[in-house]
């Protein structure tokens, strides 16, 4: 056997010098890459962007062409504490105008990467965005120009915002679940036909954090109690989350933490939505289960399938012994639900995606009082679902088809269902031009957009 030891260990060299040059990592959970923060000062956040064209290695053997936040995809994490300033140096790299949107914090309008407030950062430009953080939960930012065409390629990442009342676990995942259609050529497919338009772009590729969803394993022991925070980045797909066996517990939605925790087996995220949840490991050591989403069907034209978006893989040690959830619990002042109604009527003949019979940009700004309480009344006339998005505000939806919902949530989107008619309480606590949307991404940007205006009453 001695003679073979050279070649053994030319090829444990070979081996390891191949794998260096490898830019796919094996199966397994990528954690997100945090921000630098380059300020010392303990409530400052402050970090440079960059959005720039960037080769990566996702699917094996391709060397795709994204967009990307500082090289990363999704772009870097930002972790901050509620009340902090985040400032962000943001500069364009790409070839063509660009924002950032902070979707969903209640950050001053001029701040909100809207192109009716503030213009566009043009190639090689940069923008300043100073803001604080208002409330703890888990946030997302992605571009607000063309953001069909320039989120798939890319454009997206996390923001967890954290606050009192966080439950103590031992681990945290923080999921960025989205897709993209990677091309053989390492061109990244947007869409742009007819049909995509109409049913929303949906990559062929799910992804979590950044790494194809196949590859994608969460590690858990048998007993262990992990806190899952989610997000839905994808630019059309729903995701209708199933772990068979367990049992999520959801502790927060978009506008952070619940006043009452609940438990659940199937849990819908539509495009923009966040949750957080606490997962019990009821499976045993040793075995594997799929985290599926299941076929949901929004009216699309395109026929839904079930897909593995992770797989819990449980470790050989020996189950913990059982625990409690932790409690979590926050108070949630209840919206009045019999105040004024204004009424939101969505529609989508044809390929005429409109509100209120209006196609962005061809607007007009609702005047509203800042302070004022109000019931929107969602009510979608069309044969799709469309998630409805607001800016700058919470609301908390109450009511679908004229039957009370389960709980009080604090959202920025929420799902108003085909046919039906959802009410949500708004209270327009801050100030500003505010945008409303569809976060189907096509749909948006062909025309289901509209706009308020919340000023000081004169
Ligand atoms: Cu996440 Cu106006 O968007
Ligand atoms: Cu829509």
């Amino acid at each position: 056997m001695k003679f073979r030891a050279p070649l053994v260990l030319a090829t444990l060299v070979f081996l390891a010098a191949s794998c260096r040059t490898e830019k796919h990592e094996e199966p397994g959970f990528h954690e997100l890459v945090p921000a630098h923060d380059r300020n010392a000062a303990p409530n400052v956040v402050e970090l440079d962007l960059v959005a720039k064209e960037t080769d990566l290695e996702v699917v094996p053997g391709v060397r795709s062409h994204l967009w990307t936040y500082n090289d990363q995809f999704p772009g870097p994490l930002i972790e901050a504490n509620v009340g902090d300033t985040l400032i962000v140096h943001f500069r364009n790299e790409l070839p063509v105008a660009t924002t950032i949107h902070w979707h969903g914090l209640r950050i001053p309008d001029a701040m909100d990467g809207v192109t009716m407030m503030t213009a566009p950062v043009e190639p090689g430009g940069s923008f300043e965005y100073q803001f604080t953080l208002p409330d703890a939960g888990m946030f997302w930012y992605h571009p607000h120009v063309s953001t069909d065409k320039e989120l798939p390629r890319g454009l997206y990442g996390a923001i967890v915002v954290h606050g009192p009342g966080e439950p103590s676990v031992s681990a945290t995942r923080t999921l960025v679940f989205s897709d993209a259609m990677f091309r053989g050529d390492g061109s990244i497919g947007v869409g742009g036909g007819m049909m995509s338009d109409m049913d929303g772009f949906e990559g062929s590729s799910l992804l979590v954090n950044g790494r194809l969803a196949e590859s994608t394993i969460l590690p858990i022991r048998a007993g262990e109690i992990q806190r899952w925070r989610l997000v839905n980045a994808a630019g059309a797909r729903y995701l209708d989350l199933s772990l068979p066996g367990h049992t999520f517990h959801v502790i927060g939605t978009d506008g952070g933490l619940l006043q009452e925790p609940y438990d659940t087996d199937r849990l819908l995220i539509v495009p923009g939505q966040r949750y957080d949840l606490l997962v019990r490991g009821t499976g045993t050591p040793g075995s594997d289960v799929a985290l599926k989403s299941l076929p949901h069907d929004r009216g699309q034209m395109n026929t839904e399938a079930s897909h593995t978006l992770a797989t819990l893989r449980y470790s050989n040690a020996t189950p913990l012994a059982a625990a409690s959830f932790p409690v979590v619990s926050r108070a949630i002042e209840a919206l009045p639900t019999g105040a004024p109604e204004r009424m939101f009527d969505i529609t989508d003949a044809g390929m005429s995606f409109a509100i209120n019979g209006e196609q962005w940009p061809n607007v007009t700004t609702t005047q509203i009082s800042l302070g004022a309480d109000e019931v929107w009344t969602l009510k979608n006339d069309s044969h799709m679902d469309h998630p409805f998005h607001l800016h700058g505000q919470f609301f908390q939806p109450f009511e679908k088809d004229g039957v009370a919902l389960p709980r009080r949530e604090w959202h920025d989107t929420v799902n108003v269902p085909m046919s039906s008619t959802v009410k949500v309480a708004v209270r327009h606590g801050n100030p500003g031009m505010w945008m409303f949307h569809c976060h189907i991404l096509t749909h948006a940007d062909n025309g289901m957009a509209g706009m308020i205006d919340v000023q000081p009453a004169p």
